[in-house]
């Protein structure tokens, strides 16, 4: 997949920098060459030698290197490669990236470059969600610097939340849809999938059988065309697709509030079964069987995430996708949905029983958009998912 491909790999010095020797050799497994600069600090945690073996490169440290200066200057290191890629992306080096500070090789080199600058940032979480630091992300993201990750979860310094670097897959992934030559690159998109879960109470919740298989295979697809792709899944059978920011949610209210802070977007595909209602009655505690009789659930509507965002004036994406799922008079029934929410487009599809669709490998879908409905013959879910991305691309550009 990226064969040919230069990849210059600026590693940070965060903890997470020994995934990044793992990620060289993945890197290069796919085919790449990788050149590997280490700052001060990275060498705190991972040797010049071992990146360099790895690498099977040279390992570039000191912007006055002489030697560096007279085989290959910063300039040209910074040039040559296709993609500089930032793992693991400490705080201070995103502060400098944000604030144009060129005071090592590193960040002259970020300076330096007219390529696109993919990070994985790593740090603790409180150092993530501080403001300068969420500062300086807006201010990249402005400036069309790629990010994939941080995950959630248990970090090295014993805290948890945001902030742990995205896994070595999922960065090769990011490598390769930042490398696509796709006509979705520099654009953004979420992509909503998956159930949602709605508690009960501690240990129960209403759910349903949506397995994610379509919205996962639509992220990929964008992500293939070049897209930089926000994934918002509910708790799905299957795993989401390398290469996409990925926001795990449990109910219909998270995942209205992920979608809300994952944009601005180009583009938004809601491709997720979000229940309809949530338990208002809600217990705090597991509810036990008791002689009173049989607990009564109280229900309140859920968020209709589809319309809020079709409908929200000032920043609502350029194009915004929902998706119908009917078992009669399927074209009039999402048609009078289209309107409804106030979507871009509607794609409809005939879930009835006999289709074999829902839970299956195939779908039969109906777009329907301002101009009409247009039948697509019956395909697999990865068809369907490409050919809605490349319509969602022909629409962008
Ligand atoms: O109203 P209905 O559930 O049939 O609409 C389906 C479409 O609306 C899908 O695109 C689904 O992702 C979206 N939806 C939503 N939030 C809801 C309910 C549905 O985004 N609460």
């Amino acid at each position: 997949m990226l064969s040919g491909k230069r990849v210059l790999l600026i590693i940070g010095g965060g903890i997470a920098a020994f995934k990044s020797l793992d990620l060289i050799r993945r890197l290069r497994e796919q085919g790449a060459t990788v050149v590997p600069v280490l700052t001060k600090a990275a060498e705190e945690f991972v040797t010049p030698l071992s990146t360099s073996a790895l690498a099977a490169e040279k390992v570039y440290r000191d912007l006055f290197d002489l030697t560096d200066e007279a085989e290959m200057g910063h300039i040209e290191l910074s040039r040559a490669a296709d993609l500089v890629v930032v793992a693991p992306a400490t705080a201070d080096l995103l502060g400098k990236m944000a604030n144009g500070l060129a005071n090592d090789l590193a960040s002259t080199l970020l300076m330096a470059t007219d390529k696109r600058v993919l990070v994985a940032p790593a740090m603790n979480v409180r150092m993530w969600e501080h403001p300068a630091n969420q500062r300086n992300v807006a201010t990249l993201r402005g400036d069309g610097v790629l990010f994939i990750g941080p995950d959630e979860g248990e970090m090295a310094c014993g805290e948890f939340g945001p902030g742990r670097m995205s896994e070595v897959p999922e960065i090769v992934g990011a490598v390769i849809a930042a490398l696509a030559d796709g006509p979705l690159r520099g654009k953004h998109v979420v992509v909503t999938s998956g159930p949602t879960h709605e508690p009960i109470d501690p240990v129960r919740y209403i759910a349903n059988r949506s397995s994610g298989a379509q919205g996962t295979a639509i992220a990929r697809a964008l992500s293939a065309l070049g897209a930089e792709v926000t994934f918002v899944t509910g708790p799905a059978d299957i795993a989401p697709p390398a290469g996409v920011r990925v926001v795990r949610v449990q109910t219909a209210r998270q995942m209205l509030e992920a979608v809300q802070g994952a944009l601005p977007a180009d583009a938004a595909v809601f491709a997720a079964a979000v229940a309809d209602w949530h338990v208002a009655n809600e217990s705090g505690r597991k509810m036990k069987k008791t002689r009173e009789g049989l607990p009564v659930l109280e229900f309140a509507e859920n968020p209709d995430i589809l319309a809020t965002v079709s409908q929200m004036g000032q920043g609502r994406p350029g194009l915004v996708v929902g998706f119908a799922a009917e078992t009669d008079d399927v074209i009039a029934h999402a048609t009078a949905k289209r309107d409804r929410k106030g979507c871009d487009w509607i794609v409809a599809n005939d879930v009835s029983p006999a289709t074999g669709i829902m839970g299956g490998s195939e779908n039969a879908v109906t777009v329907i958009s301002g101009d009409g409905a247009e039948d697509w013959p019956r395909m697999s879910k990865d068809q369907v998912a490409a050919r809605l991305a490349a319509k969602i691309a022909e629409a962008l550009t």
